[in-house]
C-alpha cells in the first residue's frame, strides 16, 4: 500500500508518498480499499501544525474518503467484502488502503459515484448543520454565500437552495463566481473588487437574511453591516487566514445574531445525531435535492501540490485524491 505522511509540520511541499505493507484489520475494523479521498482546508491547518487540534508527525493526513470494503476482521456485521463504503475519519484518508472502525463506515448510496461520496461529508454536513440545526432558513430568505466556490461554499448554495432560499454567491475570481452561478446562485459579488456591503444590500433588496461566513478576515464586518433586521451570521471558517473582529453595535443594530458553527467538534460529541444528519444529507443526494458536483482528481502523488494549490486560492471546488 501506498500513503501521504507528514513527517513535519510545515509547508505542504513537505508531504511524501510512503511505501508500507499492506495493513490487516483487527477485531471490529474492515479494510477499505480506497477509490477516493477527499481535501478539505482543515488538512492544511494539521499540516502546517495550525490547527486547535495539534497532531504529531509523522501522521497521514485526510479526513474522509471512499472505496470499496477489501477484508473484515472478527466480529463484524455491519459491512461485508464488496460493500461500497464512505468515512469521515478526521485523519489516515490519504492512503490506498485504510483500516477504519467498521463501525465508522456509511454505505455509500446506489446512484452515488466514490469521489462524490468521498468529497461531500465535510463540506455539506457542514453547511446542512448550519443550516438546518444552528439555524434554520425559511423559503425566500436571502443567503449570502462568501469563498462561495469553495468546498463549504458550494455545498452552502446547495443547501440554501434546497431548503428554499435565495443565494447571492461572493468570491474572488469570474470562473470562481461562475461555479457558484452553475450550483443555482441567483446573483454575484467579486468581492475583492466590489464593495460588499453595497452590493449585498443592493442584489438582497436592503439586506441579506443569512450570511454563511468561511472566509473571514476583511470579509466579515461588510458581510455583517449586510444583514437586515433579524438576519444571522454564520461563522464557519478563516481561509483567509485572518480573524475578524467585529464592531458589537453591528450585532445589536437590526436585532442581528452571530452564530459559530463547530460541525466537527458536535459532530464528534454527538455520533448518534451526526448519523442523523449525514442520513438527511445522503437521503436528499440520492433523492435529488441536493446536487454535489463531481470533484477534480489527482493523484495521491500530488497531494502536497494540491494543498499548495488550495492555500494560494487556485482551486475550485472540490477535489480527491486517488490512487496513484
Ligand atoms: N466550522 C466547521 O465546522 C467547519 C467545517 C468545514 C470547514 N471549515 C472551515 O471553513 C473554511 C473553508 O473550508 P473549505 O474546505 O471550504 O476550504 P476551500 O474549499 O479551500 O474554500 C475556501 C475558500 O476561501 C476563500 N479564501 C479567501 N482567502 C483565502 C486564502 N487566503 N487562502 C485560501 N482560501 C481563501 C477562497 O475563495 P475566494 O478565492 O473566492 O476568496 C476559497 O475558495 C476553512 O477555514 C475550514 O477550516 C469549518
Amino acid at each position: 500500500m501506498q500513503q501521504v505522511v507528514c513527517r513535519k509540520w510545515g509547508p505542504p511541499q513537505g508531504l511524501v508518498l510512503e511505501e508500507l505493507a499492506d495493513p490487516t484489520p483487527g477485531p471490529g475494523q474492515a479494510l477499505v480499499a480506497v477509490a477516493a479521498a477527499g481535501v478539505n482546508f482543515v488538512d492544511a491547518l494539521f499540516v502546517a501544525g495550525t490547527y486547535q487540534i495539534k497532531v504529531p508527525p509523522p501522521f497521514t493526513p485526510g479526513s474522509e474518503l471512499a472505496g470499496t470494503v477489501l477484508e473484515v476482521g472478527e466480529g463484524v456485521t455491519t459491512v461485508v467484502v464488496g460493500d461500497r463504503v464512505l468515512s469521515s475519519l478526521g485523519l489516515g484518508a490519504w492512503t490506498t488502503h485504510a483500516v477504519v472502525s467498521a463501525a465508522a463506515l456509511t454505505p455509500v448510496p446506489d446512484g452515488l459515484d466514490l469521489p462524490r461520496a468521498a468529497a461531500l461529508v465535510q463540506s455539506y454536513c457542514t453547511a446542512w448543520f448550519a443550516l438546518t440545526r444552528r439555524t434554520t432558513v425559511s423559503p425566500g430568505e436571502t443567503v449570502l454565500v462568501l469563498g462561495a466556490a469553495g468546498g463549504v461554499g458550494l455545498a452552502a448554495i446547495d443547501v440554501a437552495q434546497a431548503l428554499g432560499a435565495r443565494v447571492i454567491a461572493a468570491a474572488s475570481s469570474p470562473q470562481k463566481l461562475a461555479d457558484a452561478t452553475a450550483m443555482g446562485a441567483e446573483a454575484t459579488i467579486a468581492y475583492e473588487d466590489e464593495d460588499l456591503k453595497t452590493r449585498a444590500r443592493e442584489l438582497s433588496g436592503g439586506g441579506v437574511d443569512i450570511v454563511i461566513d468561511p472566509v473571514g478576515g476583511p470579509h466579515t464586518e461588510p458581510a455583517l453591516r449586510a444583514v437586515a433586521i433579524g438576519g444571522r451570521l454564520l461563522v464557519i471558517g478563516f481561509a483567509a487566514g485572518s480573524i475578524a473582529k467585529i464592531p458589537a453595535n453591528q450585532v445589536l443594530l437590526n436585532n442581528r445574531s452571530i452564530i459559530g458553527i463547530d460541525w466537527g467538534a458536535w459532530a464528534m460529541r454527538n455520533g448518534p445525531e451526526q448519523a442523523t444528519l449525514l442520513a438527511e444529507v445522503l437521503a436528499a443526494v440520492s433523492g435529488g435535492r441536493l446536487h454535489p458536483s463531481a470533484p477534480t482528481k489527482r493523484p495521491l502523488s500530488d497531494a502536497g501540490a494540491v494543498l499548495s494549490d488550495l492555500l494560494e486560492r487556485r482551486l475550485r471546488g472540490k477535489v480527491v485524491l486517488t490512487p496513484t
